[in-house]
């Protein structure tokens, strides 16, 4: 039987589980140093969810001041569409909250519609768009949710 996901703050162990994911979302520039480089920044907040002891799926965002930023998310291909990336995302979002956050942004490509449900299941609006944003020229949209709404009343943080 399979254990609950657990979401917990990645470590430098987790890296290249972290890294192997990214490649093969091929969602961002994958790079191990990278991530392990989010480990020293104090703002960075990267969290790891674990299942069976296997990492299934992260997230990496930055707090600033009160505002949680999600530079990116993923589950393993080969286990989507099974929670994890909302799990992760949830847990993610309710630690921001207990850290003072009030609000989460992101930017999602126009043509990421699983990403987009993803976000929009948990209280994502778009607010702005951006054209021609990334290099290959595919417009940003700008999702932004209110904590305090999403979230509703107190929760336990990671
Ligand atoms: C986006 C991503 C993280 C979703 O992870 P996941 O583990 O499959 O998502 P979940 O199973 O937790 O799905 C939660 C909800 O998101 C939405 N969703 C997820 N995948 C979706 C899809 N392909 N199409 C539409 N909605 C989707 C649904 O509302 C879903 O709830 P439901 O399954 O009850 O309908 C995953 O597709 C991924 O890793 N993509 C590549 C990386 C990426 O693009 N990251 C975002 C960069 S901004």
């Amino acid at each position: 039987m399979s254990d609950a996901l657990r979401v917990r703050p990645a470590t430098l162990d987790d890296i290249p589980r972290l890294a192997a994911i990214e490649d093969l979302s091929n969602g961002r520039d994958a790079a191990a140093d990278i991530l392990a480089s989010e480990l020293t920044r104090s703002w960075a907040r990267l969290f790891a969810g674990e299942m069976d002891r296997e990492v299934v799926a992260f997230l990496d965002g930055w707090l600033v001041a009160d505002e949680f930023e999600v530079h990116f998310v993923a589950s393993h291909p080969s286990l989507r569409r099974q929670g994890f990336g909302a799990a992760v995302l949830d847990a993610s979002l309710t630690a921001a909250a207990a850290e003072g956050a009030r609000t989460s942004v992101l930017e999602v490509r126009r043509g990421n519609v699983a990403a987009q449900g993803l976000y929009r299941s948990r209280g994502f609006e778009v607010v702005a768009e951006r054209v021609a944003y990334y290099r290959d020229g595919e417009d940003a949209l700008v999702l932004r949710c209110d904590l305090a709404r999403y979230l509703g009343g107190p929760r336990t943080a990671v």
